[in-house]
């Protein structure tokens, strides 16, 4: 396998990358290989009209280094009070490009997230007819649920009946991290994809538990078992157009994470292509990495492909242990861990 690679420069379809100076510390990673992300909604308040949409958009060009051509994909964000005006809103807006379905209480700032998806019905209704995607975060909230067991749940009681009831929405399941949701994707119909993260490729649930907690594993939904892995990473290497990058990098500050009762989240953008490297080189895959982090997404969101490249070379380099944040700090995946690729030059 060669120890260089040119690829058509990335996307990130799934970012975190939170307000202020959180903001202002993780997006020169992102902007540093990626040319577009889209951006979750999931502030306090949430991001659950247009107009908040586009004064985040603008908060968030503030933020990309100069001289550096990065695009912020907007999202709104559903609840239950979401209206098919506010929908129409969005699909009139040539920077708003899908909507995040967040059931409430799934995951972090998930409070003001839909009760019940029957509740949205009319808005799904809407999507549809104005073809704006719809992005799953695919657990189901029950407490009484064991926590390894909520996607597939999911799957089961609520996205095969959004599936069924409406059969041409465009559906990105987020994240997805079992067989199971895998399965689901490859034999739904093609306007159903989903992203997977570099954690969720990388690590099992013995990396959150095994000789010890590790909050910076904790993300939801949760490290599944080896077979979920195994079955994750076969799709993606698998070249099939149903799944693409998607990183979910979520910043929390360290004292956030390091705590009694941590919050959910990876933080990967510092080294996010570099750790997707790892897991295709590994799969001995790298000629499908292109179409996993270039084309597959670009093409479900109808957008062109990137023109500018990318070059990776296998050369070892070390993560460094944190990364400040004021007098704070945040604590990236791999930290002071050495990865075999790095990222030689761009555009
Ligand atoms: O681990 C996660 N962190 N999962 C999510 O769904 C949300 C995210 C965040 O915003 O921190
Ligand atoms: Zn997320």
């Amino acid at each position: 396998m060669a120890n260089k690679i040119t690829i058509t420069q990335p996307d990130d379809w799934h970012l975190h990358v939170r307000t202020g100076n959180i903001l202002k510390a993780v997006l020169p990673h992102t902007a540093r290989q990626f040319a577009r992300a889209i951006i979750m909604p999931n502030l306090t308040p949430p991001v659950s009209t247009v107009d908040r949409a586009l004064r985040y958009r603008a908060e968030i060009i503030q933020a990309i280094p100069e001289n550096t051509p990065f695009t912020p994909l907007m999202t709104l964000y559903l609840t239950d009070a979401t209206s098919r005006e506010e929908i129409e809103k969005a699909a009139q807006s040539e920077h708003l490009y899908a909507c995040k379905l967040y059931p409430a209480g799934a995951t972090t700032n998930s409070d003001a997230g839909v009760s019940h998806v029957s509740r949205i019905y009319p808005v799904l209704e809407a999507m549809q007819q104005h073809d704006l995607p719809l992005l799953v975060h695919g657990e189901a909230t029950d407490s009484e649920y064991d926590i390894f067991d909520r996607e597939k749940i999911f799957i089961e009681q609520t996205l095969d009946a959004i599936v069924k009831r409406f059969p041409a929405l465009r559906i990105v399941v987020e994240h997805v991290t079992t067989q199971e949701a895998v399965q689901f994707v490859q034999t739904a119909d093609a306007n159903i994809a989903a992203t997977i993260t570099p954690q969720h490729l990388l690590f099992n649930r013995n990396a959150l538990l095994a000789g010890g907690i590790r909050p910076h594993h904790y993300c939801l939904p949760i490290l599944k078992r080896e077979k979920h892995r195994q079955a994750l990473v076969d799709a993606a290497v698998s070249g099939s157009s149903k799944f693409f990058l998607g990183t979910d990098s979520a910043p929390h500050l360290q004292q956030r994470k390091e705590s009694a009762c941590g919050c959910a989240g990876c933080y990967s953008a510092h080294a996010a292509l570099e750790l997707y490297c790892e897991v295709f080189d590994r799969a001995d895959a790298m000629d499908r990495l292109e179409g996993f982090a270039s084309f597959h997404g670009a093409d479900f969101y109808r957008l062109p492909r990137n023109r500018s490249t990318i070059t990776l070379v296998k050369n070892t380099w070390k993560v460094p242990s944190d990364y400040p944040v004021d007098a704070d700090k945040l604590i990236p995946l791999k930290a002071g861990e050495t990865l075999a690729w790095r990222i030689l030059e761009q555009w």
